[in-house]
């Protein structure tokens, strides 16, 4: 099967969709990935994906949903045959605030001293959901999300874990009253991601496409066209 086969260059995490090949084969371990784009672009469906798939191969997955709805059904969906394997290696978590999301970040990091061995994947679904919600200052919330940043960045590195994150688009009208669509979490999101992703709805009902926004040795504005259907994405 192509998961097994793509896991043979180890550094990268397959998601067996068009994606890879703008990303070089797949999601880099040791790195940072943004995966920015609207609701329903399918930043869930991806990393969902990514997840099946390395606990398809025999390793962990760490999965932190910050909007509550991890759907077992669609991991179900997505895993085939493989649902009782696949649950066993995917730990996931659910913080229902930015504080608690920042304490797991830190229970995790402390777990990872000694069983890093296992996992190749941490994802972060999403990165700012709560950070939006939350009624913090907005220059404390900053401060933690640049913290938590620098968590995940010292989790990839140290552990060499590819680091996947999500992050909503929020409209705003720039000096010229244009339309201007950023990702949220302003700066220090875009900082700390080495690759980014860019996701948009298709013509088509279930089509996507993906754009590379930001990458260091693969050029920038490469486009891949994906589908979202009930095995994943492909
Ligand atoms: N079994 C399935 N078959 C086909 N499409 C599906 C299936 N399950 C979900 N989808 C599609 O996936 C899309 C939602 O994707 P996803 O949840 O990954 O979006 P998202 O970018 O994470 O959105 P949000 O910002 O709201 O979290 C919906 O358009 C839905 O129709
Ligand atoms: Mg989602």
């Amino acid at each position: 099967m192509k998961v097994l086969a793509n896991f043979e260059d180890n550094h990268k995490i397959p998601s067996n969709s068009a994606i890879d090949s703008i990303l070089g084969g797949g999601f880099e371990k040791g790195t940072i990935t943004q995966i920015f784009g609207p609701p329903s672009s399918g930043k869930s469906n991806i990393t969902l994906t990514l997840a099946v798939n390395v606990a398809k191969n025999n390793r962990k997955a760490i999965y932190i949903d910050t909007e509550g709805g991890i759907s077992i059904d669609r991991i179900k969906q997505i895993s085939g045959g493989d649902f009782p394997r696949v649950a066993n290696n995917i730990i996931v978590f659910e913080p229902t605030t930015f504080l608690e999301q920042n304490d797991n970040l830190r229970s995790i990091d402390v777990w990872l001293r000694k069983n890093h061995e296992d996992v190749d994947l941490l994802v972060l679904d999403s990165a700012v959901a709560l950070y939006r919600v939350d009624d913090m200052k907005s220059a404390k919330l900053n401060k933690e999300l640049g913290k938590q940043m620098g968590i995940l960045s010292k989790i990839a590195r140290t552990y060499d874990i590819a680091v996947v994150l999500t992050n909503q688009i929020y409209n705003a009208f720039d000096e010229e009253g244009n339309n201007d669509i950023r990702a949220v979490g302003g700066t220090i999101l875009q900082y700390w991601s080495k690759v980014i992703l860019q996701l948009e709805r298709g013509e088509e009902i279930n089509q996507r496409t993906a754009t590379l926004i930001r990458h260091r040795s693969i050029p920038e504005g490469r486009k891949a066209i994906f589908s979202i259907t009930s095995e994943g994405i492909i």
